[in-house]
């Protein structure tokens, strides 16, 4: 038996420990691995290369990945499916281990509906992949932001100034209230909830008459602005999922707040920084589990599926549960939240 492992999309922390757990768990079965190189690019131009245990057993505590990823979309291309098709029998495999999220996920969803074998494991900083309590990478994702979103605090405290701190996530707000909430932001804006201009600014200036000068406020990229048509955006380049480039509204909105109520403001944006680091206990251990569980279905032949966290078990789920659909905050979550806004 030989079995392919890829990763696709943007890179996550806990990446490693994830292909690390499939080549073990292969080796004990007495399968094969080929790291398939840059995703689904990897497979369109079937560059693999043999996995051993005995290379890679450090590998759980590095960010990254090791055969590294892309943004490739294999269903934008003419023949896609079939180039695939064609070198999962030229490269050997008999089933195909794909790590990703929405995007690599639904790629993985149609060559499974296409024949092929494949299995899913779930990964996004973003945490926004329904049908699972945990993608690998979040963790790590919500604790660089908090420590880093603590540092403006600081800052902000010794020199009584306004910043705003621009996070990722796309549609999903989860980084942004999670990392804003644990590290004690003042106002955290969201994707789910479009946010007016002249609401943040007054929310500003009331602080400031009461007394607080050192304000934090964390907005996630994707945050909508109540009035304007769409995402506030660096340019208009796309990715192959058709997914505009983010980042700016963090700077956009500090330069609205100091406009409407003559305070400087200033804007910091960690972006890549907390997609890159070591990954957590946590992103360490499940992405272990899941590379364990996804060699598993493997064996028992239950391709379509991806493995998923349920309650504190590793569980499998059909591929089109996790597919199609973005896990957004919900609202009560929020509103929960919202007591530490006033
Ligand atoms: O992987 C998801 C994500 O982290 C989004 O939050 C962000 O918009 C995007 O990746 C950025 O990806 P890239 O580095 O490919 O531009």
């Amino acid at each position: 038996m030989r079995v392919g492992v890829l990763t696709g999309g943007g890179d996550a922390p806990g990446l490693n420990a994830a292909i690390r757990a499939v080549v073990k768990k292969c080796e004990k079965y007495g399968f094969e691995v080929l790291g398939v190189r840059r995703g689904w690019a990897g497979m369109l131009e079937g560059d693999a290369i043999p996995l051993k245990y005995e290379n890679i057993k450090d590998i759980i505590s590095r960010g990254g990945t090791v055969i590294k990823t892309s943004r490739t979309n294999p269903l934008k291309q003419p023949d896609g499916i079939n180039k695939i098709s064609e070198n999962f029998k030229n490269l050997g495999l008999d089933a195909l281990i794909a790590i990703g999220g929405d995007d690599t996920l639904s790629v993985a969803k149609a060559l499974s509906d296409a024949g092929l074998n494949v299995v899913g494991i779930p990964k996004t900083i973003d945490y926004d992949v329904p049908g699972t309590e945990f993608t690998i990478g979040f963790d790590t994702a919500i604790n660089e932001a908090m420590h880093q979103i603590e540092n403006i605090k600081a800052t902000a405290d010794a020199h009584e100034r306004v910043f705003v701190v621009e996070v990722m996530g796309r549609h999903a707000g989860w980084i942004a209230l999670y990392s804003g909430l644990a590290a004690g932001a003042d106002l955290i804006l969201i994707p789910e909830e479009p946010f007016s201009i002249e609401d943040v600014a007054n929310f500003v200036k009331r602080k400031i008459e009461s007394g607080q000068k050192a304000i934090v406020i964390v907005i996630a990229e994707g945050a909508l602005i109540k009035g304007y048509k769409g995402l506030v955006t660096k340019d208009m380049k796309v990715d192959q999922f058709g997914h505009v480039y983010l980042g700016g509204i963090g700077d956009f909105l500090a330069k609205e707040i100091e406009k409407a109520i003559g305070v400087e403001t200033r804007s910091v944006t960690p972006a890549h920084t907390i997609r890159g680091g070591s990954p957590t206990a946590l992103d360490r251990l499940i992405s272990t589990r899941y590379g364990l569980a996804a060699v598993d279905l493997v064996k028992e032949g239950k391709f379509g599926m991806m493995v998923a966290l349920k309650a504190g078990n590793i569980v499998a789920v059909p591929l089109s549960e996790a597919t199609g659909k973005t896990k957004q905050v919900d609202s009560q979550l929020y509103d929960e939240a919202k007591i530490f806004f006033e």
